[in-house]
């Protein structure tokens, strides 16, 4: 059993039918660009993905990149990967149309296939890994890569320092207000995201990319607390 392995409370909700049905309305209130971020990781991926390729989605539950994906490039297919099965019934619903043009396993990154995939795509769910299961992630996402394959990761980030920190957590929760979010959903939120001890600095995320076998790592997305990289096997 990996540590990833071990049900973490954010887990649990990922698993929770009810939280499952409401899952949809959450990241665009939450993440500024949610949208725009999907834009820009189809764009970067078509830089490398032939028309035919076929994308690896690691945390692929709820499915929203999955059909951003599939709308922009009609030839590619992919393999959703994802410990809540829950979470994939409902990527499954949401990728309609789409949904036959996705594999979808339930487990973690050592249930994947082999591939070599064409690209990699992580987005919202590295930063509930620790360090060491991260890391293990990241290498075994770059080991089921063809050489030169984009790999694109998109999380939350906060520094080490408390002062900065709780700034930069009121920042996460003022913007999911002034989106629109219920005051009781904003104040757990940043309760569960101020608790969780797997959020680090973002020199440290790049660092871990590179680490794991990534070249040329670049952030290419930050908005308030979020990050997001590009990098290639
Ligand atoms: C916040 S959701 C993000 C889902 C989707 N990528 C999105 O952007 O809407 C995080 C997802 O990561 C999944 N997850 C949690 N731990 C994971 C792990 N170790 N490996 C892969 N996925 C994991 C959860 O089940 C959940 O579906």
């Amino acid at each position: 059993m990996s540590a990833a392995d071990e049900e973490t409370p954010f887990l649990k909700s990922f698993k929770d039918p009810q939280a499952v049905a409401n899952y949809l309305s959450g990241p665009p209130l939450f993440v500024p660009g949610f949208e725009a971020l999907h834009r820009m990781t189809n764009v970067l991926l078509a830089e490398r993905v032939p028309e035919n390729g076929r994308v690896m989605v690691l945390g692929a539950g709820g499915g929203i990149e999955l059909r951003a994906m599939a709308e922009f490039a009609g030839g590619w297919t992919f393999e959703g990967v994802d410990p809540a099965g829950e979470m994939l019934a409902l990527a499954r619903v949401t990728m309609g149309e789409h949904a036959n043009r996705a594999e979808l396993v339930e487990g973690y990154i050592g249930d994947a296939s082999e591939g070599p995939f064409d690209a990699a795509v992580c987005l919202l769910t590295l930063h509930f890994l620790e360090t060491e299961e991260r890391l293990r992630t990241l290498k075994e996402i770059h080991r089921r890569l063809k050489p030169g394959a984009p790999f694109i990761a998109a999380h939350t980030c906060l520094p080490t320092d408390l002062n900065a920190r709780t700034l930069w957590l009121d920042r996460y929760a003022a913007y999911a207000r002034a989106a629109g979010a219920p005051s009781e959903m904003v104040a757990k939120a940043r309760e569960a995201v101020g608790d969780m001890s797997s959020l680090y600095p973002d020199n440290v995320d790049a660092a871990l990319i590179s680490e794991a076998g990534f070249s040329s790592v670049e952030m290419f997305f930050a908005a308030l607390t979020w990050r997001g990289w590009i990098s290639h096997a």
